[in-house]
């Protein structure tokens, strides 16, 4: 997830400084490169920029020294191009007479930098911020140097979720859109200024605007006026005063970062879905699935990200006929680092894509000439440069250590390949976002409730039967992982095969279940609740289902396949719930991290 940031001042001064502080407080949100422009008095730009660390860079390249009336910042988190020199932000147009950065996703950034080549712009990285730029570019002159006019034709050529800041020198304005990705603008003394977010813009000033979609701000010294892009028209709206702490901030308002993560997850299940309708990628993982189906593939992942693996198994196999085996890193060169060859592929799913066991199993397949296929958060990432081709998750910096949002869309970017490889429609997917949206408003509270009976308990299960088996396992690894309580998660029938002895009276047993297996359920509940246990349920309403079970985790109604997606996420807020309430801090449990370089 990237950050922008930029300032307009009465009086050319030294904006160095404040640039690079705005850059450390949108840090938080997570980055590879860094840069800074600023525009003199005279219209001089100066950009400087590179991959790395902000105190390194801004060392080496003398952030601090830059002056202007008008400055940008960008940190860049890679989706679109490897993190290079060229591909950090800002950018300049083709005769550097615009200067802008951009965070977000512009999903048709491929074909509108071929219609720019083609066109005669000078195109100097792969990045979509610096398609934003010359998307603007190119309406600039046909409007007459009208920067609103040039700005709107632009958002009507830029699909996706973004929002970006722009100037030309010889305007004293900055522009900023926004198009799905945060923005809000901030207004003080002789300045004001725009930022992905308010952390760096509350040292500033508290006086603030919220910029909704549609709308262009346009920033002078003295204030921020809104227009609608729609209409061209302006719109009133007054700023407020924001008097919270800057921590709080950071959080989106939450307490942890866990919490904000969890209900990122529609918003980023969306832009993924985006991303998928427009990347090339797809097509060469769809031909590396498609071939040998004779063969099964290989889903190769850790943690959280195994058990993406495990659905994606389900998905391939239920919707797409296709054979696929889910294998942790280590148990991959264990079992089948003999038997894989230059046939075979495998799809290697990974947060981090620094996972030390995911990595030492994608050396094997590669010694064993197969075809590696990554899956992962963080581009620039080992894994992103050790694979054949890879697909990006998508969900901007995940803090938290426990995996909440990356898990869900590597699920949703299993089913969108299930789907795809099906023949399906995949729009019959752009559902999801406002399912898992209304899956968050219908649990949250019974969520808190079920982690208020669960808090004493130090031992329990979750079941899942089938497709839902994936959940029952990363809901009892959430649970594990910031409550320190033993969690076992099971495929449902195997629970009479020996763990139904741990149920006595008032043990906690939760029940994963997708429409259609209600029925076997009912009867797994009953083998738990005849023993005197408590049958928790995470189902969309069901009368008998509801009739067996104690309590009742409500998902709404939805596709079959749709439900591990929905049911994560009750799941994860009784494990957040029950940590808290624990008193344990959610994101930062004992002896984990988010990043395992060792084997
Ligand atoms: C660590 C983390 C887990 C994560 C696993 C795999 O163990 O604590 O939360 O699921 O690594 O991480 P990856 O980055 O490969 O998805």
């Amino acid at each position: 997830m990237c950050g922008i940031f930029g300032i307009i001042t009465s009086e050319e001064q030294p904006l160095g400084p404040v640039l690079i502080e705005a850059a450390r407080r949108l840090a938080y949100r997570g980055y590879d490169s860094v840069g800074c422009a600023t525009v003199a008095a005279d219209g001089t730009i100066d950009l400087r920029k590179d991959v790395g660390r902000i105190g390194e860079v801004s060392a080496r390249l003398g952030f601090a020294e830059m002056r202007g009336r008008r400055g940008i910042t960008q940190l860049r988190w890679a989706t679109f191009g490897a993190p290079s020199q060229a591909n950090a932000q800002p950018h300049l147009d083709s005769d550097g007479d615009l200067v802008g950065a951009h965070n977000g996703n512009v999903v048709n950034n491929v074909q509108l930098r071929e219609l720019f080549i083609r066109e005669g712009l000078t195109v100097r990285g792969t990045n979509d911020g610096e398609t934003c730029v010359h998307a603007v570019e190119r309406h600039y002159d046909r409007n007459g140097g009208d920067m609103i006019a040039a700005i709107r034709a632009a958002y009507a050529d830029l699909e996706g979720d973004y929002a970006f800041v722009i100037t030309h020198q010889n305007d004293h304005r900055l522009y900023a859109i926004k198009k799905g990705s945060g923005l809000v603008a901030g207004l003080g003394e002789g300045m004001s200024c725009v930022s992905s977010d308010l952390p760096s813009i509350l040292p500033l000033t508290r006086r603030v605007l919220y910029v909704r979609d549609g709308e262009i701000a346009v920033l002078t010294p003295d204030g921020v006026e809104l227009y609608s892009v729609a209409s061209g028209e302006r719109i009133a709206r007054e700023p407020e005063w924001y008097d919270g702490p800057i921590e709080v901030a950071e959080k989106g308002g939450y307490p942890h970062f866990m919490l904000k993560e969890i209900h990122e997850q529609p918003a980023v299940a969306g832009e993924l879905l985006h991303l998928l309708d427009n990347s090339p990628h797809v097509a060469r993982f769809l031909q590396a699935l498609q071939a040998r189906r004779e063969r099964p593939v290989h889903l190769v992942g850790c943690g959280t990200s195994y058990h993406a693996c495990l659905l994606g198994a389900y998905y391939l196999g239920q919707l797409a006929g296709r054979a696929a085996l889910p294998v942790l890193g280590p148990q991959f060169i264990e079992q089948c680092g003999a038997c894989v060859g230059p046939e075979d592929v495998a799809v290697f799913v990974s947060q981090s894509g620094e996972t030390k066991d995911v990595l030492n199993a994608v050396k094997v397949m590669r010694e064993r000439g197969g075809q590696v296929l990554g899956v992962l958060n963080v581009l620039g990432s080992t894994l992103a440069q050790q694979s054949d081709c890879y697909l990006p998750l998508a969900c901007g910096y995940e803090i938290s250590v426990p995996a909440t949002k990356t898990f869900v869309n590597q699920a949703v970017l299993f089913l969108y390949l299930a789907y795809r490889l099906a023949g399906r429609n995949a729009a019959e997917l752009d559902v999801l976002p406002g399912l898992l949206a209304q899956t968050l408003d219908a649990t949250e509270g019974a969520a808190r409730q079920v982690a208020r009976y669960l808090e004493p308990w130090s031992a329990l299960h979750y079941l899942g039967y089938g497709i839902t088996h994936p959940i029952a396992l990363e809901a009892a690894l959430k649970l594990k992982e910031i409550t320190y309580a033993h969690c076992e998660g099971m495929f449902s029938s195997e629970f009479k095969h020996g763990p139904l002895s741990a149920v006595h009276s008032d043990y906690p047993v939760l029940f994963v279940t997708a429409p259609g297996d209600e029925g076997m359920m009912i009867s797994h509940i009953n083998e738990v609740t005849t023993r005197g246990g408590h049958a928790i349920a995470i189902a969309a309403e069901h009368p008998a289902l509801r009739a067996n079970a104690d309590d009742y985790l409500v998902v709404p109604q939805a596709a079959r396949e749709f439900m591990p997606i929905l049911a994560t996420l009750p799941a994860q807020l009784v494990a957040y719930y029950m940590s808290v309430a624990r008193g344990i801090d959610p994101d930062f449990p004992r002896n984990l991290s988010k990043t395992l370089t060792v084997d």
